[in-house]
């Protein structure tokens, strides 16, 4: 582990240790991938503007999150399926087949993995973790396995009350928020699933609500659960629907324009979420970190901007933070971290990015969060 320096090198191992249609499922983007590079490239457009001879023999990342305290201005996004992504809960399937006979108690302990393996990492690092709707493991055996803080990341079924039920549930299982993701009106192609055949777990959270039949041989098996179960219909009334069967703050991931910023605000949300969803839904919608800046002007502080997509280092937390970001959510670095090293490897990613954001607050002379600003980057449109 003490050889692994960044998560270029994470992202290698997991490449490594994952079947290809896992590892394509995790890492790959819609049609030409376009958006899913840009979210890395344009970062390393942004250059820094720092300052010196400011004291900085401390360094304070935290920060906190709706009222709730954290070590660093780094939370883990949704990102579904963990038990594909588990070393250990590969290794248990293939041996609860070949000892099939072994009985039910092992089948569960065994399966105890996935996202309850990177929960635990996430209290940790005192971190968020923000537990995604397509979960393999249940939310109370995720909110059962660690003392993290969670928010439950939402997408609303046809089967409104399928997704009710699941809110009720997220709250009596202690769950902070809801993030409701507004960018899968339909699931952007996925080349390598199609190609893949690609086959998604059951999703234990939903067991008998409707039929998670998959049809092998048929192109991506998750195309075809989301046509089959996700609302299309979802519009910016549905906001009030969400607030009239919860009491838990709402955030809202997806947003990309300035307008649809001020839509949600309107909506009375909590906070909004820049997000392209990785680079997994519209190929060339822009690189998030190019539109950071035009929704946080637009919402002028009335709620928390909060960001994704791309994000590889420090480096690209700071940026984030100077362009107006209260937090930013990493996806896959966790689910590589996951891959190559089980919850063990999760904390790694996480500490790895911390450190490289805090040497990153002191060589451009920010003592703390509150002293990052605008000034302290420039981004490529910027005259020198
Ligand atoms: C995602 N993402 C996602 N988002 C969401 O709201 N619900 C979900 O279930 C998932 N699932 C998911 C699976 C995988 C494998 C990936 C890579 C992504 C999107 C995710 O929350 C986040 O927006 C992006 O991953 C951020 O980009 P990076 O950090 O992966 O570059």
């Amino acid at each position: 582990m003490d050889q692994i320096v960044n998560v270029e090198e994470f992202q290698e191992l997991a490449k490594r240790a994952l079947p290809k249609m896992y590892f394509d499922f995790y890492n790959g983007g819609a049609e030409d991938q376009h958006t899913l590079k840009e979210n890395v490239e344009a970062f390393r457009r942004i250059m820094f503007r720092p300052r010196v001879l400011v004291d900085v023999s401390k360094i304070d990342m935290s920060t906190s999150i709706l009222g709730y305290p954290i070590s660093a201005p780094i939370m883990i996004a949704p990102t579904g399926n963990h038990k594909l992504a588990h070393p250990k809960g590969l290794f248990s399937l293939c041996f609860i087949t070949c000892i099939s006979g072994f009985g039910i108690l092992w089948f569960d302990c065994l399966f105890m993995l996935g996202e309850t393996a990177t929960a635990k990492a996430a209290a940790a690092c005192n971190t968020i973790m923000i537990v995604s709707y397509m979960s393999s493991c249940t939310i109370e055996e995720i909110a059962s396995s660690c003392y993290a803080v969670r928010f439950l990341q939402l997408y609303v079924y046809k089967r409104r009350d399928v997704t009710a039920q699941m809110v009720k549930r997220a709250e009596k299982a202690g769950f902070k928020a809801i993030v409701l993701t507004v960018d899968v009106p339909k699931l952007g192609r996925r080349e390598k699933d199609i190609k893949n055949k690609m086959i998604p777990p059951k999703l234990k959270n939903f067991e008998g609500a409707f039929s998670m039949e998959v049809r092998p041989n048929k192109g991506s098996g998750v195309e075809a659960f989301t046509s089959r179960a996700f609302d299309s219909s979802l519009s910016w009334k549905d906001i009030e629907w969400l607030r009239s069967i919860t009491e838990l703050p709402i955030l809202i991931k997806g947003i990309l324009t300035h307008e649809d910023a001020l839509k949600a605000v309107e909506a009375g949300v909590d906070g909004i979420v820049v997000s392209n969803h990785g680079g997994r839904q519209l190929d060339y919608s822009p690189a998030t970190i190019t539109v950071l800046e035009e929704i946080v002007q637009a919402v002028g502080g009335s709620i928390p901007v909060f960001f994704d997509g791309g994000v590889r280092r420090g480096t690209d937390v700071f940026k984030a933070l100077a362009l107006g970001a209260k937090a930013v959510l990493i996806g896959r670095p966790i689910v590589y971290g996951l891959a190559a090293k089980g919850e063990d490897g999760v904390k790694k990613v996480i500490e790895m990015i911390k450190n490289e954001f805090e040497i990153t607050m002191a060589l451009s002379g920010c003592p703390t969060i509150a002293d990052i600003t605008r000034n302290h980057v420039r981004t490529e449109n910027e005259k020198l």
